[in-house]
């Protein structure tokens, strides 16, 4: 990414040119430039939530190496004594190869989170790992207290999912989702999407102590705002890189955590992809800058 590129005939090449624009969502290919723009985000008062980018990873040695990378990226932070953790893919860490491979490898991880006092997110990819992925988060829960998961409010399952995973201590990240899902197990429309968000904010507020409201909304953050005015809870912010910069600034100035999300790795694709989807002006923006150079 930029120390691929920099400043050469290749940024105008059209793979050139895709990669800087992914450059604002991607921290770069390697760990290195994950932990600057971690280093950056620190200097602002923002935590970083550092992903290895992947998934759908097939081959067991694949997965072996991303977990190795997590380990690695936990320990160059906590050497760093910066204000980070990491967040990892399911599809990355084994679920599609075999469940207990998958635990087996969330437990790996987990077991250095515990050693350094980190924090490990699980992200929730599409609706047919939804109940996987839960039973690995409810197994590592019971054993370890440094853990997280993300739920996802375009799915009609997730109220009752975060009910009962409050009942057990889970610490939930609440997002919109990214992942394109139909009735009957998607809800319809954007529209009852935001319901949902309100309404699972509504109940984490209500029973929840310490969860992430992950968004960039600004009237589901405002929600949020006039929640914790009524009821004080641990919570924080999270968003992603390179999206909303200032909205991040005035929060922590008004007291509040926020941490970033930075992904990096050579497998940035699918992940710009859906930074791309969901957000048509986007696109646009991008073709003006290919065609600008
Ligand atoms: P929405 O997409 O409705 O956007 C609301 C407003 O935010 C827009 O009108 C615009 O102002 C601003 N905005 C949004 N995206 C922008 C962009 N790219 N550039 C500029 N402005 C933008 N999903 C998932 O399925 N599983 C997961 O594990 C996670 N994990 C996760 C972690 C973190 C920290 C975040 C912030 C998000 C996720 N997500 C996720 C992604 C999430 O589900 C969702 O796809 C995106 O956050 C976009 O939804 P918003 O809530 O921001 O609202």
């Amino acid at each position: 990414m930029p120390k691929i590129y920099g400043a050469t005939s290749a940024n105008r090449t059209p793979v050139g040119l895709l990669i800087r624009f992914a450059n604002q969502w991607v921290a770069g290919e390697t760990m290195a430039d994950a932990l600057v723009r971690a280093d950056e985000a620190n200097d602002r008062h923002i935590g970083a939530i550092l992903n290895l980018l992947g998934e759908h990873v097939e081959g067991r040695s694949a997965v072996l190496a991303a977990v190795d990378e997590y380990i690695e990226v936990i320990d160059a932070a906590e050497n760093r004594k910066m204000d980070a953790c990491v967040s990892i893919k399911p599809t990355q860490c084994g679920i599609i190869i075999d469940q207990e491979f998958f635990w087996s490898n969330v437990k790996k991880i987990l077991d250095r989170v515990r050693s350094l006092d980190a924090f490990l997110w699980m992200d929730m990819e599409g609706s047919r790992f939804t109940d996987r992925t839960l039973d690995v988060y409810r197994r590592a829960l019971a054993a370890y207290d440094r853990v997280g998961v993300a739920v996802q409010t375009n799915l009609r399952r997730t109220e009752k999912d975060v009910e009962s995973l409050l009942e057990v201590g889970g610490i939930v990240r609440l997002c919109k989702g990214a992942y394109r899902e139909l009735p009957p197990v998607g809800v319809r429309d954007r529209r009852e999407v935001d319901a949902n968000f309100r309404r699972v904010l509504g109940l984490l507020f209500e029973r929840g102590d310490r969860f992430a409201v992950a968004t960039h909304d600004g009237a589901m953050i405002e929600r949020t705002l006039e929640l914790v005015r009524a009821a004080p809870r641990r919570f924080e912010f999270q968003m992603l890189l390179g999206v909303r910069d200032a909205l991040k600034d005035e929060l922590v100035a008004k007291g509040h955590r926020v941490l970033e999300y930075i992904p990096y790795g050579p497998n940035w694709l699918p992940y710009f992809t859906r930074r791309l989807r969901e957000r048509p002006r986007n696109v646009f923006t991008m073709v003006r800058s290919f065609m600008s150079g």
